[in-house]
């Protein structure tokens, strides 16, 4: 494990009322009662973002968007720009999530200047990456990896704080997770670019893992060298199953 507290981020995807912010109470609650050293966020909905803000006033759960527009504000029917996340309490933003490249055509270029939008509305990126499997199939993860990273992270980053998010493309609600060994490799790729790009910086950065993390794999896998926290999605719905993960950190 990284030497700092590990980072537990929750990506509700679309899911999510009104009733479910029960859910962010309950995980309040519980790490209130246990605490962990775990640095804990929940990225719900935009819908739900201010009262979630509301709601975890005080709490050490902190609040993310799960997607921004580069721009500030305009003509942009049904897009949410930083600044408007970050109206609303929210402080991270995920960005280049892979369903946002494969389902609406994100390249790492429009990431890179969501980015730039996160950290001029203060919002704190993380930042997604993570191999189809046909690359992984054909032994190029890292190489992919590594290109979506050098295209993907603007030189703005330099001195900002951010995490990196591997995601596996086919991981991700599968129940199916790579090794110890091939998140271990890619992490390590992973460190080796951002220390490059970054300097010492990058030596500090936390690169989560994300894709079927689960309460039975979660203490297996935050143990792996260069993982520096998990981003899950299936199993942040339910605030016991996201306790018992945070348990793991
Ligand atoms: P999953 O999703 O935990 O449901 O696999 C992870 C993610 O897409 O961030």
């Amino acid at each position: 494990m990284a030497a700092t507290a590990p980072f537990i981020a929750g990506n509700w995807k679309m899911h999510g009322l009104c009733a479910q912010l029960d859910q962010l109470r309950i995980l309040a609650d519980g790490l209130a009662n246990h605490p962990s050293p775990a640095r804990v966020a929940v990225c719900p909905p935009a819908t739900l973002l201010a009262q979630a803000a509301h709601m975890l006033m005080g709490s050490r759960v902190e609040l993310g968007g799960q997607d921004c527009h580069c721009e500030a504000s305009g003509a942009f029917t049904g897009d949410i720009s930083a600044e408007m996340l970050a109206d609303t309490g929210a402080r991270l933003v995920i960005l280049g999530h892979s369903e946002r490249r494969t389902l609406h055509g994100e390249t790492d270029a429009m990431v890179s200047a969501k980015v730039v939008a996160s950290l001029r509305a203060r919002l704190e990126p993380i930042v997604c990456v993570g191999e189809h499997r046909e690359d992984r199939e054909a032994g190029r993860a890292a190489p992919v990896v590594e290109g979506q990273l050098a295209a993907s992270l603007p030189d703005r980053l330099a001195g900002a704080r951010f995490s990196v998010a591997y995601e596996p493309v086919w991981a991700i609600g599968s129940g199916v997770t790579p090794s110890s060994d091939e998140i271990a490799d890619v992490h390590d790729a992973i460190r080796r670019v951002l220390r490059a790009r970054f300097g010492e910086q990058g030596a500090r950065v936390r690169i989560l893992y994300g894709g079927s993390v689960k309460p039975d794999n979660a203490a297996e896998i935050l143990r792996i060298a260069e993982v520096g926290g998990a981003l899950v999605g299936g199993a942040s719905l339910a605030a016991a199953d996201f306790l018992e993960i945070i348990a793991a950190a």
